[in-house]
């Protein structure tokens, strides 16, 4: 169990350079079942998930090493058929990923109904019917999913929703059928165009990845290759957020804003100054901030993944926030925690929080049940008087390389506890 202990109520200031994103990193490590060689991926952040995930191509034979830091070789030459850990699969929703590089390479895997952050209902009939489409059968026995692909081959696939997960597997799996698969109703998530990037370096023939029409001509095999991991736009953002609740001026200083585009026209909005220069973004108050309504939407929508954080900065607001979740329905966890700190935020219903600002957040001991509200925590005790105690921050630590020391640098006083 980790604790952070954080003295609130002083500006953060200064410049920092964010790790690479956990939602792209993870998706490699899996299509690494799809190689023939070795692939090197750089900037893979150092995060729990990224380990979990790791463990799980393990049981495929997969060999990995870290060259450094960040660059993390996976050495599929050995891989061979295998059912993942069902202890990891319920650590981690992203082990879904596996099933499209594994039906590619072996045709089959049993997987039991994955865990993760208790989110929402998140069903997995997106990704079910479109692996369908290519012509997979699928049973449901005593909770694991068994899917075989007696018969795969090009399709035209029509997603459910704009899911990223099923979007990723439909993409992975259609890889190697023969002919051409259209998937449309795609997810648009740049982490999804990263790893298009990945394998149509190894050999794929994927085009229109980032968008909502994906079509992917069938290669017979693909080889091993490199990637380099984009910056996390989450942490990016949630970072410049920590600035602007503690009313300082933080600065991201190795991205592309053009992944920050649905948080930054909101952020100015809310009264904030955004400065951008080469691949630097600054936020800093122009003034008091003011209230917002929003809606998260799939990209290039608000993100779900920021609508803690974005709460959690709306009790600083001068006005009524609301704030329109479209995507989870158990994503306000934190809403008790943040008005035990003095917020008056309201659930209006299932999907709808309503933030009435400014007040005045005082320290607490706070409980974190997921890795986005454990941010906005971290977030209300970096503004709030007094030392908070976060529970459970290693849920923080599944998505963000050590955000405590990143915190530190900007001024925090905030102590890793681990128990
Ligand atoms: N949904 C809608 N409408 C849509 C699209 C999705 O209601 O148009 C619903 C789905 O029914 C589902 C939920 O939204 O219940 C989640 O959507 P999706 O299937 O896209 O989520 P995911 O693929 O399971 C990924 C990220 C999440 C991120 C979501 C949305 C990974 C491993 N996870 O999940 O990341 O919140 O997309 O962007 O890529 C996180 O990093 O903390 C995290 C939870």
């Amino acid at each position: 169990m980790t604790k952070f202990l954080i003295e609130g109520d002083r500006p953060l200031r200064g410049k920092v350079a964010v790790s690479g994103a956990k939602n792209a990193a993870l998706k490699m490590i899996a299509a690494s079942l799809l190689a023939t060689g070795p692939c090197k991926l750089r900037n893979v952040p150092r995060i729990s998930d990224v380990r979990v995930m790791i463990k799980l191509v393990e049981g495929f034979g997969v060999k990995s090493q870290w060259d450094d830091q960040h660059t993390l070789t996976l050495d599929p030459t050995r891989v061979h058929k295998a059912d993942p850990d069902p202890r990891l699969v319920k650590k981690l929703r992203a082990s879904l990923v596996l099933i499209g590089p594994a039906l590619a390479r072996f045709g089959q895997i049993s997987l039991p109904i994955p865990g993760g952050d208790q989110i929402g209902r998140r069903p997995i009939d997106t990704h079910l019917n479109a692996l369908r489409q290519l012509g997979a059968k699928i049973e449901l026995k005593n909770d694991t999913y068994h899917l075989t692909t007696p018969k795969l081959k090009g399709a035209t696939v029509f997603l459910d929703e704009m899911s990223v997960t099923a979007t990723e597997n439909t993409l992975m799996t259609a890889l190697l059928v023969q002919g051409k698969t259209t998937i449309h109703v795609a997810a648009s998530e740049p982490e999804i165009a990263n790893l298009a990037q990945f394998l149509n370096n190894i050999g794929a023939k994927i085009r229109g990845a980032g968008s909502p029409t994906i079509e992917i001509e069938g290669v017979k095999q693909l080889s091993g290759g490199q990637a380099t991991i984009i910056p996390d736009r989450i942490e990016a953002s949630t970072l410049l957020l920590a600035g602007l609740i503690t009313d300082g001026e933080v600065t991201i200083s190795n991205l592309d804003s053009k992944y920050l585009a649905n948080l930054l026209p909101t952020l100015e909005r809310m009264n904030a100054k955004i400065t951008i220069k080469n691949s630097q973004v600054t936020a800093r108050r122009q003034g008091n901030l003011k209230p917002v309504n929003i809606d998260t939407r799939p990209y290039p929508g608000f993100s779900t993944d920021l609508q803690s954080p974005l709460a959690a900065l709306s009790t600083q607001a001068q006005g009524t926030s609301r704030i329109f979740e479209t995507l989870f329905e158990n994503r306000f966890n934190y809403v008790d925690e943040l008005n035990s700190m003095g917020a008056k935020i309201k659930i209006l219903e299932r999907h709808t929080v309503e933030i009435a600002g400014p007040t005045v957040l005082v320290a607490k001991d706070l409980n974190t049940r997921d890795i986005r509200a454990g941010a906005a925590l971290v977030l209300a005790a970096l503004a709030a008087k007094g030392q908070s105690v976060i529970e459970n921050a290693q849920l923080i630590d599944r998505g963000h390389e050590r955000l405590d020391e990143k915190l530190a640098k900007l001024g925090a006083n905030i102590t890793r506890i681990e128990d």
